[in-house]
């Protein structure tokens, strides 16, 4: 009998199709010398056989997670500025362009979407738990909030600053396992003719390349449009446009508007019925993704433990909190990949959380090239190959396992 829980969204029954054993918190990285036991949970993630939403079946206490040393600044990819520039942009030139328009965002993380917001000089609020990236927007002159959003937050930024024509959230709503007090609270913030609009990865992308490194504590969802629609359904929220992106591997940016609002854009009945089609969330389909994922596992093992025979130097590039699940889910550590080059400050000198490897800063990774880098950033892979020539010219060669494990 395959584990089971109760769906976060509709009380249905989530069958697990994937379990991925115990698992450190993703984004725990370990400072030097540190005694304290890690905290580990069960990663196990299943589709609800009512509403079809995938999520895992466990959750990890929010403040585990979020907390004054989150180490994610989304800053730190130039891909990714332009991107939340772009958001920016589209919204003052629409949604934001009337009289004294407010926008809230969640998990607004350093505030690199908004601060062109901010500087078009918009009435705007951003809402993050977490202090040490809350503090870094509070530093560029941006409003923020340091809290969870949830149902009583809206209510304390309604009675403080009136309704939001935009309320967006990315990478953060999929975050977010209480779902129902944060849509009471998106319905009770939002304008009459407001938008919530959220971009998370989409669980299509997501099996077709089998990046099951997506699945990790903070990722509590995956969305489809189908699973999002009938969410928003039961918040008195509709579905009113859906549009895929290439960041992040393949991500979704879905906008509600209250029932009736806003007219449907054909991009929502394109979605569905692809999903439909593709049959994402039946029991084959999640069955042959498992598959995909035990294979994926096993030839990475063995492709490091064989380079390792070989005498060969193997590092890893990006500690991701994706890795975490590819590094513990395989038992990788130190004895098969040296250490992990990242350029965040908060995570060098640190250990990747379970699998202790080293984080070491870039530098480390051009004074003497190994012979092989994993890419755990390899939903960055476009921006780092761009700046890692010089790796591949000394003859250095990149492992990738997305999707499936190849070395090129
Ligand atoms: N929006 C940024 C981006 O796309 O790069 C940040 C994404 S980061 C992966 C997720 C952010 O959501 C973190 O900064 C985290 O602190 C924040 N977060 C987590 N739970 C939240 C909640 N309940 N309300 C608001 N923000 C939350
Ligand atoms: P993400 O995949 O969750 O966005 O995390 C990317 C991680 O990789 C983050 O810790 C920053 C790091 N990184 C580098 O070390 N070098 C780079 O060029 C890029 C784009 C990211
Ligand atoms: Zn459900």
């Amino acid at each position: 009998m395959p584990e089971s829980s109760a769906c976060r969204i509709c009380g249905g029954d989530v069958v697990a199709f994937m379990d991925f054993g115990e698992q450190p918190v993703s984004d725990c990285f370990l400072p030097p010398g540190s005694s304290a036991p890690e905290h580990f949970y069960r990663l196990v993630v299943g589709a609800c056989g009512s509403c079809t939403m995938v999520q895992l079946l466990n959750e990890v206490p929010r403040e585990r997670m979020f907390h004054e040393d989150y180490p994610y600044f989304s800053s730190g990819s130039a891909r990714m500025r332009e991107h939340f520039q772009g958001v920016a942009e589209r919204f003052v030139a629409t949604e934001l362009a009337g009289d004294d328009a407010f926008i809230v965002e969640l998990g607004c993380n350093d505030g690199v979407m908004l601060k062109t917001v901010a500087e078009a000089g918009i009435r705007h609020l951003g809402v993050e738990p977490s202090g040490s990236v809350a503090d870094v927007t509070a530093a560029r002159g941006i409003r923020v909030r340091k809290d969870f959003f949830e149902e009583s937050t809206a209510r304390a930024i309604l009675a403080e600053d009136g309704r939001a024509a935009v309320i967006y959230a990315a990478n953060t709503l999929c975050h977010i396992p209480y779902m129902g007090s944060v849509l009471r609270g998106v319905r009770e913030l939002l304008a009459p003719d407001g938008v919530f609009v959220f971009e998370d990865p989409y669980f299509a992308d997501i099996v077709r390349q089998t990046s099951f490194d997506q699945i990790y504590d903070e990722h509590f969802y995956y969305f489809t449009a189908r699973s999002v629609a009938a969410m928003a359904r039961r918040h008195g929220l509709e579905l009113v446009d859906a549009e895929r992106l290439p960041v992040h591997g393949g991500e979704v940016r879905y906008t509600l508007a209250r029932e009736g609002a806003r007219e449907r854009a054909a991009a929502v009945a394109e979605l569905l019925a692809a999903e439909d089609a593709a049959e994402l969330t039946a029991r084959a389909t999640l069955e042959r993704f498992r598959d995909r994922v035990l294979k994926a596992g096993e030839d990475l093992t063995s492709l490091l433990r064989d380079l390792r025979a070989q005498g060969k130097d193997v590092v890893g590039y990006g500690a991701t909190a994706k890795s975490a699940t590819v590094l513990n889910y395989c038992g990788i550590g130190p004895e098969l990949i040296r250490y992990v080059t990242d350029t965040t400050p908060a995570k060098q000198g640190r250990l990747t959380p379970g699998s202790h490897i080293p984080v070491v800063p870039h530098q480390r990774f051009t004074d003497a090239y190994p012979h092989y880098a994993v890419l755990f950033a390899w939903n960055h892979a476009e921006e780092i190959m761009a700046k890692e020539q010089s790796f591949r010219d000394a003859g250095g060669r990149w492992i990738r396992y997305v999707p499936g494990v190849r070395v090129s």
